[in-house]
Formats: C-alpha cells, structure tokens, sequence
C-alpha cells in the first residue's frame, strides 16, 4: 500500500492520501529559524534551541500530531468549514482532496473542496527568523463565494518543560497584545526584545483576532471545532495569563475563476513582525524568497548528482540523503516528532559522523561542526558526550544567565566535564576521520594548525587535537590491548565499563589509517612512524583476541570479567554487526578473514528490511554487557534494525569487491524501496530512521524514529565514495567504484575545489571491481586526478575491468 510518489522533477515527495498511518515530516529552515512540520500542518517552530526558543507548542507522541500552523477556510454563506491541510477539521476523504509536497526546506499544502481550492506554503526565508505561509483560495465554480480564512497557531512559553509538564508559570507569565496586523506574545519578566518574544503577523488587515487558545477554541472543543471558526468571528480577545494563541482572520468574496493571495508570517522579535508584514505585502518578496530557497538546494545537491541502473539510489542521492544529512549536521539529534527538544546539546560521536558527509555541500557548516567538537574535546583527548557548543564559543562566553528563560544557562566546569566515568570510548576517535575529509575536500591546510582550546583548559591545533585523541584510545586499553568500553560505545547502550569493545578497537584503526595518509601527505615522518606502529599494535590485539574461529566471524567485545561477547558458543547476541563491519572497513580484517566475517553477517543479519544489529537479541539481563540485554527483544539496540552501522556493511563489502552483496544491503534498507509497503514500514519513505523492528518482535518491518539517525550521513558517504566510489583526497580526485555486475555502467557530475567533473564509468565486461584505464578530457591518467582549475568543466572517462 502506498500514500505518495517522488516527483524526482522538482524534488518532492507527494503525498496523495493525508490517512497516512503516522505523521510523516519535513524540515523548514536552513539557518536559526527552524518549523519540523508533518503532512496535516501540525508540528512546531523554535529558535536555535528547541528547548529554550520554542515558539509554537507541540504534544509528542500523541494519536495526533497537534497542536500546527494551520489556516482554516470556511464558507459564510453556508457555515461550512475546513482546513488546508486534511487536518485538524478532517473533511471527509471522499468529499474533500488533498494534496502535500514535502520538498527541500519547503511543504505545500493543497486541497480541493466544494468549488474552493486552496494552497498553503510553508517555508523559511533564508536571512529572516521567521516562517512564511504563502496562502492562496480560488473559486473554482461560477458563482462568488464569500470565504472566510482564520490561521491559527498556538504559543509556546519558550521553555520545552512548559509545554512537557504545563509548568504552571507558562500560565501566568506570559500575554498577547494586538498591534496593528499583528499578534505578539511575550514573557512577562522577559528583559530581551528578540528572544522570547514571538508573533504572527498576516498581510491583510484582519476583520477580527485572537491571542488566547481558550477563547478561540471554547470549552470542551479542540482544534477540529474552534468556537471562533464555528461562529464566523474571533472575539478579538488578547490578555496576559493562560494559554495563547495566534488567529488572524478575514472575509474574502472572491469571484468566479478568482484567486486571492495573502500572507502569514510566524517569527520572533519585537518590531519584525510589523517589519516583515510590510516587506511580504509585496508578494514578490514573497517568490523571490522561496526562489531563493530552491537555489539554496539546487547548489548545494549540484556538488554530486548520478546517473545510474538504480532509480531508488539516484533518488536518494541526488536529494533525500544529502537533504537529511544535511538536516542532521544542523539540528544534530534533538528536534523531531520523537525527540521534542528536551536535549539541546549536539552529540559527540553523532555530529562527527554526521559531519563527514556533507563537507562538499556545505563546507561552513562542516567546519563550524568541528571547531564546536575541538572545543568540546578534553586535553586528556576524550570528547565530552553531550554539550552545548555555546558552552565553549567566546563570543558567547560572557552570557550571563538571566532572568529570561531564553538565554542558555552557562553550566559550571564540573557540570561539563565528569571525567572518565561519563566517557564513551568511541566519541573522539570519529573526529579524526571527518577533519581529514574536511581538508580533502576543501584543500584548507591551514585548518591543520589552527589553534583551538580544549575544553578543560589549555590549547592545541587542530592536527595536535588528532593525536591526543588517538592516544587516548592507545591508553584506555584493557588487558589484552583492546580498547576499554567505559560508559558505551557507539552503542549506547553496550555498557562495558573496564570491558573491552572490539567496536572502538576496529574504529581506532580506521582513524589511525586516515591519520596516517595525512602524517605521510604532510611529510611528517615521526608521526608516521609513531602511528603505524600503534596502529600494528591494534591490529595484532584484534586479530589475536577477537577472532571466532567457530563462528569464523569477529566477536563483539570482552565483560569486564574477560567473558566474550559474540562467539557461536552463546545463544544470545551471537553475531554483531558493529565489529564485524568495521574490522573490515577499517582495512584491519584480511581478505579472507573480511570475506568470512561479512558472510556470517549475510547469513545471521540480512533481512528485506536491512541488516539486524545483532542476533539472536539477548534475552537474558546480563549488566556486565549493558543495557542493551534488558531492552525488548528486536528492539533498538537488541536485535532491531538499526540502521546507522548498515552502510557500514556497504563499505566493507565495496573494500571487499562484492559489489552485488553491497547493493543487496543497500536496497534492503533504502527507504524508496519501501514506498509500496507503508502498511509495513509505517514511517516517510523519503527518510532513513533510526531502527526497524527485528525479527523477534511481532512488528518486524515498522520503522521507527525518523530523520535524525547518523544513517544518513553514512548512507551517502558510503554511496558516493565506496559504491560509486569517487572519492577526493588530499591531492586528488579517484574513482573506484565497486557496483553490481549487472551495471552496464554510470554517469555522476562532481564539483569539486571549483571545478565541474563529468565522470562516465563503462563496465563493459561485468565486473565488481577494478579500473583498467581512466582518461581525463582524453588523457590517460594515472593515480589521482590533481584538482583542476577553478570554473574548468572536465571530462573523466573510466573503464572497468
Ligand atoms: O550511536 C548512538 C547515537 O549516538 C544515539 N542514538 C543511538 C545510537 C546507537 O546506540
């Protein structure tokens, strides 16, 4: 069963049944000013923080996705009424049509009812702190209609607990006033102009208004039968105390074949409303803004664009993956449907993930990401699990808690910094990987010295900030040389503490690998040497004690008391797909042992859904092996899908060359290829989520979390580099594709450094893997093609042999 299609054209997805089993959501908002909208309008906006700068309110995991920013239509001749989006009225689907495009940074809404159609789009301008509702009613019949439309949102008092617990001084400290066009919510004691002060604005001089929720929507109603919309009128009612609101409605009589046009405008700080309402009067203003958010997408997805045999995957990539990548890096893990904004902090290990996958789209971000992980690293080189990067931002340091609950609240050093017992073993090591990226891609050396501080004092550069966290990881080793779990590893909840993860071990050698390749490209040859040599110490420590040979797969880790996990000896948690990944995308595992390791996981984790994070689930609470043993079976991190390590999968079996293997894996987990099967999957087709229930648990197939997993960035890292296999390094551009037998071949146009690339792979003899000859603008090249000049648009030929 499906709800919707890609409409690949314009980079949409169209949902054309609004029953969908869950709410599926997009992302407004490119800079600050953020709304995570679902399909029926309902959803919520903040500022920078979720937690401290919510704007409109939003109930989590309820039957509804309620409250919205919704506008309501109603017929005053009759006393009809609906909505644009199918909800919160919810007209009858066999009376009433409707239609959503969730696009890149923008959702329309449209709906067809009794001779009205009706548009509402939704975006934020790029520049402005503030979302616009870009509104259209025509009448579609021959006779005039006299139309009134009402928006509606509901404010929020800007602190999350306030909508989470109904904190009782949200009811009494804060108002609404009218002002002109505009109604403004405010706190009572708040001392600061922007933050904290919100408003809705319409570009019409409204016929009537209201700024408080109870008034607008009457005793025992809720947001399908508001009182105001009932009767025709708002009661023009704003005050101080209780719950508030934004409505702004007016009259239109709109002819036969007319349309009429009007604006919206939600956002924060004194005056801009006022501002901004006179700024989108002209309706100009209003395309040129959302042209300009297209732009945004159009350069940003034009960095890598494919041509392949694989639909799904040209879909994907050219938009989707990179759009939630993209998505991920900027709000990192604390505003969705699921997580509402109680965690403003960025994620250690998530954010470094997330950051290397979209240093070519968007190389400001990528850095701004990383220098906030460097300050929030510790000289001792472990990284702090979660912080707030304002935390350690000197333009912000001087931020002094205020009365306003808006303002961050500065924590003490101890509160930051725990020490070892709060350290996960994993965190830091990511960072190593994605500042080499970083540079490959942007060619900016000079980052490498950079000086920046760490966050217990003192300072470093950047390269030196690499090696403390390499050393950390050579430190923080248990008896047999591998690395210690502490609080958990990149599974949160595999809680080792002086037990060793193999997982750290593998992710600790893949680091030393890329920072290698960097030591050698800066002729720094003592480091060379240091880190080769440490990086053979890991090696021999895994091979020797983390081989099964029974299972002829790697084991998970070791219990503080020297148990193993993961050996075909036990009968839960016997195979994992965290070591056994990453022994071999680290470049650790040989050939051979790669081969076994990676067939032991076709053959224990494959699903149609994608590759099980370890099976069978444990079953029995075992606390020297974590949390993870007393999570329902087949759920999250205990034998679901969990989709962030599949690319893992797909990288190692592209080093592999089994490129057949890797696009199995990839299909399986690739969202698109679920589109026809919601009644299963229940979640968006257009994004990866964080996990889908296993096996052993009777929803095996319902996907759960989306948006905000780290499957993304690794979805197309893994995609562009490993599978298609076009990869920027520190002096040049390779291709190196490892694709299913069955490809005939494929086309990708890459910008990088400033120059365009239209690379054509030929794979005339169906093969996997290998390169037999490569021409640049019709010359043979050998290695690396070096960077070509800025604004050049060169041609690679590559044949496959
Ligand atoms: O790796 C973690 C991530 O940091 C947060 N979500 C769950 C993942 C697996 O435990």
């Amino acid at each position: 069963m499906n709800y919707g299609y890609f409409d690949n054209t314009n980079r949409e997805y169209v949902i054309t049944r609004p029953d969908v089993p869950a709410p599926w959501t997009n992302y407004l908002g490119t800079e600050k000013f953020c709304t995570v909208i679902s399909h029926n309008a309902g959803g919520y906006s903040f500022y920078n923080s979720p937690e401290y700068n919510r704007v409109t309110k939003f109930r989590p995991n309820g039957t509804f996705d309620r409250p919205g920013h919704y506008v309501y239509l109603r017929d005053d001749e009759t006393g009809d009424y609906w909505s644009i989006s199918w909800q919160p009225v919810a007209k009858s689907l066999e009376e009433a049509t409707y239609e959503v495009r969730h696009g890149l940074s923008y959702s329309k809404f449209k709906c067809e009812y009794n001779g009205i159609t009706a548009q509402k789009t939704l975006f934020v301008p790029k520049g402005e702190d503030a979302q616009i509702w870009d509104v259209k009613i025509r009448n579609d019949g021959d006779q005039p209609r006299t139309i009134s439309a009402f928006s509606f949102v509901e404010f929020s008092f800007s602190h999350i607990q306030s909508d989470n617990q109904n904190h009782q001084m949200s009811l009494y400290s804060a108002g609404t006033a009218y002002n002109e066009g505009v109604i403004e919510y405010d706190l009572y004691y708040n001392t600061n102009d922007y933050e904290g002060f919100y408003y809705l604005a319409s570009s019409f001089d409204p016929d009537s208004y209201d700024g408080q929720r109870d008034s607008f929507i009457g005793m025992y109603r809720d947001e399908a039968n508001p009182i105001a919309i009932e009767t025709g009128r708002c009661s023009n009612h704003v005050q101080t105390c209780y719950n508030h609101c934004g409505s702004l409605h007016k009259q239109f009589v709109i002819q036969p074949g007319e349309e009429v046009r009007f604006v919206l405008i939600l956002g924060i700080g004194k005056g801009e409303g006022q501002r901004l309402r006179a700024k989108y009067q002209d309706v100009a203003n209003v395309d040129a803004a959302l042209a300009d958010i297209r732009a945004h997408w159009d350069t940003r997805c034009a960095k890598f664009q494919v041509k392949s045999p694989n639909e799904g995957l040209d879909t994907m990539i050219n938009a989707w993956t990179l759009y939630q990548a993209e998505t991920c890096v900027v709000w990192s893990r604390f505003a969705s449907f699921i997580e509402v904004g109680g965690r403003t902090g960025l994620g250690y290990r998530d954010t470094a993930q997330d950051a290397i996958s979209v240093p070519h789209a968007n190389p400001r971000m990528t850095r701004k990401r990383l220098v906030d992980l460097l300050r929030g690293q510790v000289k001792e080189g472990y990284g702090l699990h979660l912080f707030d990067p304002d935390w350690f931002d000197p333009e912000k340091a001087d931020v002094k808690p205020s009365k306003s609950p808006t303002v961050v609240p500065t924590p003490s050093d101890e509160d930051k910094i725990h020490g070892i017992e709060d350290t996960c073993s994993d965190d830091h090591l990511w960072l190593v990987p994605t500042i080499c990226r970083y540079v490959q891609e942007t060619g900016e050396e000079s980052f490498l010295d950079e000086t920046i501080p760490y966050a217990n004092g003192g300072d470093a550069s950047v390269y030196e900030h690499m090696k403390a966290a390499l050393d950390f990881s050579a430190e923080y080793v248990g008896q047999t040389g591998i690395c210690k779990g502490l609080r958990a590893d990149w599974n949160d909840c595999l809680n080792l503490g002086g037990g060793e993860s193999a997982m750290t071990s593998f992710l600790h050698f893949w680091a030393l690998q890329e920072f290698i390749k960097l030591a050698k490209y800066k002729g720094l040859d003592a480091d060379v040497q240091k880190y080769t040599e440490m990086a053979a110490n890991v090696r021999e420590a895994c091979e020797q004690h983390l081989w099964d040979e029974e299972g002829g797969w790697y084991i998970r880790g070791l219990t503080k008391n020297g148990d193993k996990i993961g050996t075909a000896q036990q009968a839960e948690g016997r195979v994992h797909l965290e070591s056994n990944t990453l022994a071999v995308l680290s470049g650790l595992a040989s050939q051979e042992r790669g081969e076994k390791a990676m067939n032991a996981v076709d053959d224990n984790l494959f699903s149609e859904y994608g590759l099980h994070l370890n099976s069978p689930s444990f079953a029995t609470p075992n606390d020297d092996i974590g949390f993870v043993t007393r999570v329902y079976q087949g759920v999250k991190e205990n034998g679901a899908i969990f989709s962030h390590p599949n690319p893992w999968a797909w990288v190692a079996e592209a080093k592999l060359g089994r490129g057949d293997r890797a696009m199995k894996f990839y299909d399986a987990l690739n969202p698109y290829n679920q589109n026809d099967i919601i009644e299963k999957r229940v979640a968006e087709p257009y994004s990866y989520v964080q996990f889908i229930m296993g096996r052993d648990h009777e929803n095996h197939g319902r996907a759960n979390h989306p948006w905000l997993t780290g499957t993304s960035g690794w979805a197309y890292f893994a995609v562009t580099n490993f599978i298609l296999g076009v990869q920027t390094g520190f002096d040049g551009l390779t291709v190196n594709p490892c694709i299913p037998t069955s490809w005939p071949g494929f086309e990708v146009t890459r910008e990088w450094r400033g120059a365009t690339y239209h690379i054509k792979v030929q794979n005339p003899n169906g093969v996997s893997k290998g390169v037999t000859a490569i021409t640049l603008n019709d010359t043979p090249v050998e290695g690396a093609i070096p960077a070509q000049p800025v604004g050049s648009i060169n041609t690679v030929n590559v044949i496959m042999g």
